[in-house]
């Protein structure tokens, strides 16, 4: 290598290594990104819920085992599909023998994180688990002893829960079913390109993403969607400044959590949702009733903010929307090995 050579290599090296030098608008967009947003944590534990390997993988294995619903043909994995990003696809789910469920299955990726479903009717997600497991729609079996009796038909579990509850005489329970599918689902978060950008990486976001950010902010979408899940923490009315279903679409018009309360105050008011994974999950809303990204942007900044929002500024907020796709966690990205056992009689 000629010295001329070297020298120029030397340069292109250095450049090559340094970072791209933060500019000073950088820096406080990305302070100002850290007040109102946290990163993920590692998961959602509870004291009192505690993640043990063996009760994490048992309920894997539930959440994926269809032979604890009528018919044997329906997991929770059905409605929450890993290749989904943890939903199904649908405007609003289909659950055993066809049976039409009235709202949009939600992603089950960091929902530990947030007020569980569209109208806060559960307290955790181990509540949640409870009541799918007795839900005519999702479940469709009579009461918790058809589903003990479907287990009993599995010989493989007993050592599983034997290994996850090792302190209970009884651990075949349907309480430790919910508290192993809820240890499981807590282990779900997806940590994205955003929270390496709120850990310092400014390049973690292109400047498309960025400019979204400060679009986010500026534009009012953060009174609402904040924090750790970028929402999941508070109940607000849809269509604050005018009938959402007229933005929407919808056909059926959704009280809301009118029907969990009977308070007026809550009439056509959800939990506001995590946008997190949000580019993954269409379609969107409580009824799905709007399938592409951008109009859902669209039709908040409306209907909650009263802003007609340019195509340029939809644009750059989607960017900002996609970095908050995080990666699949392992343990959900691939179906866990299923201990043998028929449950159905012989016809
Ligand atoms: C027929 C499809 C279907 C099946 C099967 C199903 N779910 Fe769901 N899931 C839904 C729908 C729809 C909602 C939203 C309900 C609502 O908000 O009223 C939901 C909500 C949830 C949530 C809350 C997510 C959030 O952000 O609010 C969790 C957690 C969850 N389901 C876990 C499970 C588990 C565990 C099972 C199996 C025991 C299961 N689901 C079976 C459709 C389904
Ligand atoms: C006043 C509170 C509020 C503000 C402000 C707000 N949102 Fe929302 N957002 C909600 C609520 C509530 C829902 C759930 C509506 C429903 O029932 O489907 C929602 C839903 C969404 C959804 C659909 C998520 C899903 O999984 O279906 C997106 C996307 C969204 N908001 C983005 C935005 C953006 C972008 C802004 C700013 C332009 C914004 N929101 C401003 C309260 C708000």
């Amino acid at each position: 290598m000629s010295r001329l050579h070297w020298i120029a290599a030397s340069i292109v090296a250095v450049f090559a290594a340094a970072p791209a030098p933060a500019r000073a608008d950088d820096a406080t967009l990305l302070s100002q990104a850290r007040e109102i947003f946290k990163p993920l944590p590692k998961d959602v534990g509870m004291p009192d819920l505690p993640l043990t390997a063996p009760r994490v993988e048992l309920g894997r294995m539930l959440f994926f085992d269809p032979r604890f619903t009528i018919d044997a043909n329906i997991s929770c994995a059905t409605c929450h599909q890993p290749a989904l990003y943890g939903t199904d696809g649908l405007a609003k789910a289909i659950g055993v023998q066809q049976r039409p469920h009235p709202r949009n299955s939600p992603t089950i990726l960091n929902s530990a994180l947030s007020i569980i479903h569209w109208r806060g009717d559960r307290e955790s997600v181990e509540d949640q688990a409870i009541k799918a497991l007795a839900s005519p729609i999702t479940n469709g079996l009579p009461d918790e002893k058809a589903v003990l009796d479907r287990l009993a038909r599995i010989p493989g579990y007993a050592p599983v829960f034997k290994a996850a509850f090792p302190d209970d005489a009884a651990s075949m329970t349907v309480q430790n079913m919910a508290k192993a599918i809820g240890a499981y689902e807590r282990t779900l978060v997806t940590p994205s390109p955003f929270d390496a950008y709120l850990a310092g990486n400014v390049n973690a976001l292109s400047p498309t993403a960025r400019a979204g950010l400060e679009k986010f902010i500026s534009t009012g979408c953060i009174a609402c969607h904040e924090g750790t899940a970028m929402g999941g923490s508070m109940f607000r009315k849809f269509g604050v400044l005018e009938d959402y279903w007229k933005a929407t679409g919808s056909q059926t018009i959704d009280k809301g959590r009118f029907d969990v309360t009977n308070n007026l105050d809550d009439l056509y008011v959800f939990r506001v949702p995590s946008l997190r994974n949000v580019a993954m999950t269409a379609p969107y809303f409580h009824d799905g009733s709007v399938m592409a990204l951008p109009d859902a942007v669209r039709i908040m900044a409306r209907v909650q903010l009263g802003v007609m929002l340019p195509d340029a500024d939809t644009r750059v907020i989607v960017a900002f929307l996609e970095s908050l796709t995080g990666e699949l966690p392992p343990n959900f990205g691939t179906i866990p090995a299923l201990p043998a056992g028929s449950v159905l009689p012989a016809k």
